[in-house]
């Protein structure tokens, strides 16, 4: 079974427009994302109108500020600054990756930890591995809504998460312990890889090269979930980390590159906006 990400998302959005539409009325306002867009990297401008699109759906406001390359950090400080003051923005998003005189570190450790929607943030990262209120990642988030609306069963089952990074591999790997699996985090200088990927019920490949795993390396009736983002370097399509006509057979369930994880991503993240719109207010965490 193919399972859709579109489509889970596009429901839970309109579950969430539905939820923002009553928001004037009892807050007087609707929650506001702020994107920060800096340079004009194509992949980063498609994900920005991506998240611009689906802000528009929802009914949260959003305003994309688009910053030449060439800003300087201490101004792109400054402007978070700004943002983190400003009483009208509730979400502040900075696409990364930034140019390379700007420490990334710095600028997300700047972001008020309440306004951090990627859950990015050292105090929101902490917060997921000491179990305390904070923001979740979006892609990690939108993984477990899949597997969970897919009907696979997490707890006791054996998970392998092949990457480790610090946006997919690693939260994703918390959450699945959260959810009582058992988890081994692999990369791809494990020894014996595809003996350790076979013993997945649950295999999340988050790895970033295409076709990296193959039929062989995939148990019988796993689950398997592709966050790869790649293009085929024949056909110069959009895919993703796994070999999905030959896996998608023996898989119980598979995420399809484009279509799978990429909308699930968007849409936790305009649920992180509600939240954090939300948590300003006193309704929840
Ligand atoms: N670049 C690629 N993915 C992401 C993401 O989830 N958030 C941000 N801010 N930048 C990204």
């Amino acid at each position: 079974m193919v399972i859709s990400g579109k489509e889970l998302a596009a429901s839970l959005k309109r579950d969430m427009a539905a939820q923002v539409a009553t928001f004037e009325e009892k807050y007087g306002r609707v929650p506001h994302l702020t994107v920060v867009l800096v340079g004009d990297n194509p992949a980063s401008v498609s994900y920005v109108t991506g998240k611009s699109k689906a802000s528009a759906e929802v009914g949260i406001k959003n305003t994309t500020i688009r910053k030449d390359a060439s800003i300087s950090e201490e101004e792109l400080l400054q402007l978070i600054d700004n943002l983190n003051n400003d009483n009208s923005v509730d979400g502040i998003l900075i696409q990364l990756p930034l140019p390379a005189h700007i420490d990334e570190n710095k600028v997300i450790a700047a972001i008020n930890p309440a306004k951090d929607v990627d859950g990015f943030h050292p105090a929101n990262v902490a917060g997921l591995w000491l179990k305390q209120p904070c923001v979740l990642p979006c892609t990690p988030k939108g993984i477990i809504k899949l597997l969970k609306k897919a009907g696979v069963e997490i707890a006791g089952k054996n998970a392998v998460v092949i990457g480790r990074s610090n946006i997919v591999g690693l939260p994703v790997s918390k959450l699945l312990l959260n959810e009582n699996a058992t988890v081994t985090i692999a990369h791809s200088r494990t020894h014996n890889l595809a003996e350790v990927a076979r013993s997945a019920d649950i295999l999340v490949v988050a790895i970033g090269k295409p076709r990296f795993v193959t039929a062989d390396m995939v148990k019988e009736g796993a689950a398997v979930i592709d966050v790869g983002v790649n293009r085929d370097p024949e056909s110069g399509r959009l895919c993703g980390d796994t070999d999905f006509a030959a896996i998608e057979p023996k898989a119980s369930v598979i995420t399809p590159v484009p279509g799978g994880v990429g909308p699930m991503t968007i849409c936790c993240l305009m649920e992180n906006t509600i939240e954090c719109f939300l948590a300003q207010r006193g309704k929840i965490r």
